[in-house]
């Protein structure tokens, strides 16, 4: 049995394709429709409320292109609003147990570190489920508002003073606790990994959540008999908002060109189809 239906990937904005880059490099054979809300970025800094009602819109959206498994590539939507995706009729990932069952197994010492945004941070998810797996754990947390615009802004450079120094102001009261590893639990956070490791040091490892999610994914559609068997790997981009810069800042986060034109902007809400132009 196969399923030939694409997997569907949302996020909040571009960040989520450095997820969907870890699916493709996993899948490669699978077909994907990604939604990213650009016209509503920020989730991290908004409320509760306002994040779950969006998070609700992007999986109607998803569910409307026939996907097979939604994954909330979002670490914001993945900490306060996994459970709006209880009553999907299909299989939804969050980001968040797949990074947190990571760094449970990679750590040595027990002691985990967080960085990720302000809502995700404040939700105390990773906290949560890491002392369910980890009883004796000791789990330290940041959210590091400034990295989300860094990497927009294309200054990830491992070379770049400015993003060293961002780094280690974020990171240093975690390094002070002893972690031995570390949770990039937010989107734009891989595209920081050299940087990252550079002040973090050989001692700590880096969970990349992107990994982690399609590593489970692989495994679930295998073990589920969904996986695609015919022609594929083919991925669809729908955003809410094209903006001057969205070329740039999708290039970085996917790690190659995306043809603009192949990507249609949609009126999320209501979820009208606009023009691709
Ligand atoms: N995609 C978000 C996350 O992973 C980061 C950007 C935002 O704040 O919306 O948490």
């Amino acid at each position: 049995m196969s399923d030939s239906r694409a997997i569907g990937v949302f996020d909040s904005g571009l960040g989520g394709l450095t997820v969907v880059k870890e699916i493709v490099k996993q899948l490669p054979n699978e077909n994907i429709v990604y939604f990213g809300d650009t016209g509503r970025v920020p989730y991290g800094t908004r409320s509760r409320d306002t994040i779950r009602k969006y998070a609700i819109e992007d999986e109607n959206f998803l569910l409307s292109h026939d996907v097979k498994l939604i994954v909330a590539a979002c670490g914001t939507v993945s900490s306060v609003a996994a459970d709006t995706a209880d009553t999907l009729p299909i299989p939804f990932v969050e980001v968040v147990s797949h990074s947190v069952k990571s760094a449970v197994e990679a750590t040595r010492s027990g002691k985990i570190g967080i960085l990720g945004t302000a809502a995700t941070i404040a939700s105390g998810a990773h906290k949560k489920q890491i002392l369910e797996l980890l009883p004796d754990g000791e789990v330290y947390e940041n959210s590091a508002p400034l990295f989300v615009p860094l990497v927009e802004e294309g200054w990830y450079s491992a070379e770049d003073v400015v993003v060293l120094n961002t780094v280690e102001r974020y990171l240093k009261p975690l390094l002070d606790k002893g972690i031995d590893t570390l949770i990039l639990g937010c989107t734009h956070y891989p595209v920081l990994s050299e940087a990252i490791a550079k002040i973090a040091g050989d001692g700590v490892t880096l969970i990349n959540m992107g990994v982690s999610v399609s590593e489970y994914v692989k495994e679930y559609l295998e073990n589920n008999n969904m996986l695609n068997s015919q022609n594929g790997g083919k991925t669809s981009f729908f955003v809410s908002d094209k903006t001057d810069s969205f070329r740039n800042i999708a290039s970085i986060l996917l790690g190659e060109e995306i043809d603009e034109n192949k990507v249609k902007q949609v009126s999320i809400g209501t979820y009208d189809e606009g023009s691709t132009d």
